[in-house]
């Protein structure tokens, strides 16, 4: 995600911008830029892609008195990273700059609009489209122009704002991207993506709410409702986080931090994509034409590890909703066997990095062979998404910690979505299908939302009594065997407990063998089809002593009649209870390695892009 520093006030602004920006890398970014206003010159601004390193150096070139300003680290999303790309973007006076961290989801259409209305535009961002749009409707009151503007912005923004005309303020303002402002007597004015950027110049911080805008001035601020423009009062907090905490916003690891981020990362992936009236899907990046889809003759999804168990889920849905066959490879398997593909075929690689050796390499055999490639995929700019004919952007924002959480439902989301959109254009699927579906998606999200806390609580105190447990089985059947294998990997991944994935079925077919009291066993038992089949291998691995862990419905009386270690969930469309199930598995995997003393973010032997084969 993108980072925004802001600050005005009796200090030097640069230092200020690039110590903020340094302290927001973690954020995840591929380009950086600063401008500040110099009383006599204007604005000056600075930019480039790659680290912020680059900036640093440069902007020891120069001797900056400038005492207003705004800095930004760019995490793409619309247009590489370049020069070009980077934030900030200005106005065509050049005298109005914007910095910006969000989709604007309606920006073609706003481009269109000012580029008719003679306006030039000089890069391939959305954010641009912003500057243009404050200086199409400025006067003398640049608050005013900025929620003009806005009004007429769909998508998620956090945006900081300076006019030359205006240097003795800055605007800030946001909607679904966090922004917070630092204030502090004497100590001038802050704004900024995240804490940890203010920390070194103040503790005391106001939280921005959405639809909500702040003048800040060099003594003072005021916040106003973006839409009647009245005053704000706000709760100045005090945050007595250290540096290492507030990266974290306060959790303990990047990993607990970024599944709580999962409704949010699952609500930007869907973002602009549904229409919610018509349940309509639109993916016009993925560049399947209605032609295309009409001579399919089947889809190959490749990835490796946790994406490969979101390709495994994407093949139910997929064969159930469009009839296409559909393979599902490990890509390492993949690129050495005989592939039989050709430019009938669709091949899917999925990958949260963009740069998994060994599904470029299955991507690169399947493109020399004729296939139409399209990638799905969380790192713009990545080496997959310039190789893919087309790419289905996830918008999990940068993942930190090794273990995949919020890319991996974020992965889901998007495969649903192809499969929606395919199944659309091929007419196998009917309108009130398509509107039950996309309604339970949009859904999904605050459903999510709403259980965090007290799952995270749950499975804090049932991981006390496994975590030494030195093997643990999870089983699952259709939709959710993949979710099996997905908990599996994530507790041997950062707790270093042997764990395997199996489908239900197969228990008697050898793992069964296994079972004693001294192995969990997890059991997936959502109120599906398959429900009762469940139930069955539950009391087989019952009737050999096994410990049982079930994961089921609220509303499910057998559960509780079956174990007494039983996490609950509230019931979703069936075909959404992968991307639900994995919540659960994924924070009982955290509490046993955080128990275990485990490195969470960074777990021993592993990288979070394996770059080679
Ligand atoms: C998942 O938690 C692991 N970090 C790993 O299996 C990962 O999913 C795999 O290496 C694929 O990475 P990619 O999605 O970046 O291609």
């Amino acid at each position: 995600m993108c980072g925004i520093v802001g600050y005005i006030g009796s200090r030097r602004v640069v230092p200020i911008l690039l110590e903020g920006l340094r302290r927001l890398e973690y954020r995840g970014y591929d380009s950086a830029g600063l401008v500040y206003f110099e009383e006599g010159i204007g604005l000056r601004k600075h930019r480039c892609p790659g680290k912020l390193a680059k900036l640093t150096v440069l902007m020891d070139e120069f001797d900056c008195h400038g005492r207003i300003g705004l800095g930004h680290t760019r995490w793409a999303t619309h247009g590489a990273p370049s020069e070009n790309n980077a934030h900030p973007h200005s106005d065509c006076s050049g005298k109005l700059v914007v910095v910006h961290n969000g989709i604007i989801e309606n920006y073609r259409t706003l481009r269109d609009e000012l580029t008719a209305a003679g306006h030039h535009f000089t890069s391939e961002t959305d954010t641009e489209v912003l500057a243009h749009l404050i200086e199409e409707a400025l006067t003398d009151n640049l608050a005013e122009a900025v929620r003009t503007a806005l009004r007429r912005v769909e998508g998620a923004y956090a945006i900081g704002v300076l006019w030359a005309e205006q240097p003795d303020q800055l605007i800030a303002a946001r909607n679904h991207s966090p922004l917070v402002l630092g204030v502090q007597d004497g100590g001038g004015s802050f704004m900024a993506s995240d804490i940890p950027a203010l920390l070194p110049y103040t503790r005391e911080i106001i939280f921005l709410d959405d639809g909500e805008m702040a003048i800040l001035k060099e003594d003072k601020y005021q916040v106003l409702d973006l839409d009647t423009g009245m005053v704000v009062e706000k709760t100045v907090h005090h945050i007595d986080w250290n540096a290492a905490m507030a990266e974290k916003t306060g959790f303990k690891h990047f990993m607990l931090k970024e599944i709580f981020e999962q409704p949010q990362a699952i609500l930007n992936t869907f973002r602009g994509r549904i229409n919610p009236e018509s349940g309509q899907v639109d993916l016009p990046e993925s560049g399947l034409t209605t032609h295309f889809i009409e001579g399919l003759s089947r889809i190959v999804l490749v990835a490796c590890g946790t994406s490969w168990h979101a390709a495994l889920v994407a093949r139910y849905w997929l064969e159930e909703w469009t009839g296409i066959p559909v393979e599902v490879d490990i890509a390492s398997e993949f690129r050495y066997r005989r592939l039989l593909l050709d430019s009938s075929v669709l091949v899917v690689p999925i990958s949260q990095s963009g740069e998994t050796a060994d599904t470029l390499a299955g991507m690169r055999l399947a493109a020399q062979m004729g296939a139409r490639i399209l990638a799905i995929c969380n790192v713009v700019g990545s080496t997959m998404t310039r190789e893919a004919t087309g790419t289905i952007y996830t918008h999990a924002g940068p993942e930190i910690g090794v273990a995949s959480t919020k890319a991996f439902t974020s992965q889901l989301t998007a495969l649903f979505l192809l499969t929606l959109s395919l199944a659309q254009s091929k007419g196998t699927i009917t309108p009130d299908q398509s509107l039950e579906l996309t309604q339970a998606l949009l859904a999904l999200p605050a459903t999510i939302e709403g259980e965090l806390e007290r799952l995270c609580a749950e499975t804090e105190t049932m991981a006390e009594s496994l975590i030494k447990s030195r093997d643990f089985l999870y089983l699952g059947r259709g939709l959710n065997y993949p979710i099996a294998l997905e908990g599996a990997l994530k507790l041997k991944e950062i707790s270093y407990i042997h764990a395997e994935g199996y489908p239900a079925g197969e228990l008697k077919h050898g793992p069964i063998a296994l079972i004693d009291p001294e192995m969990p066993v997890l059991a997936l038992i959502p109120p599906d089809a398959v429900h009762d089949k469940v139930v069955s291998n539950v009391e087989e691995v019952k009737a050999r002593h096994g410990r049982m862990i079930l994961v089921g419905s609220h509303q499910d009386p057998s559960l509780r009649q079956l174990s007494n270690e039983v996490i609950t969930l509230p019931e979703v469309h069936p075909q959404l209870n992968p991307i639900l199930y994995t919540i659960p598995l994924q924070l009982l995997a955290y509490q046993i390695a955080n128990l275990r003393g485990c490195d969470v973010d960074q777990p021993r032997n592993l990288a979070k892009s394996v770059t080679v084969e």
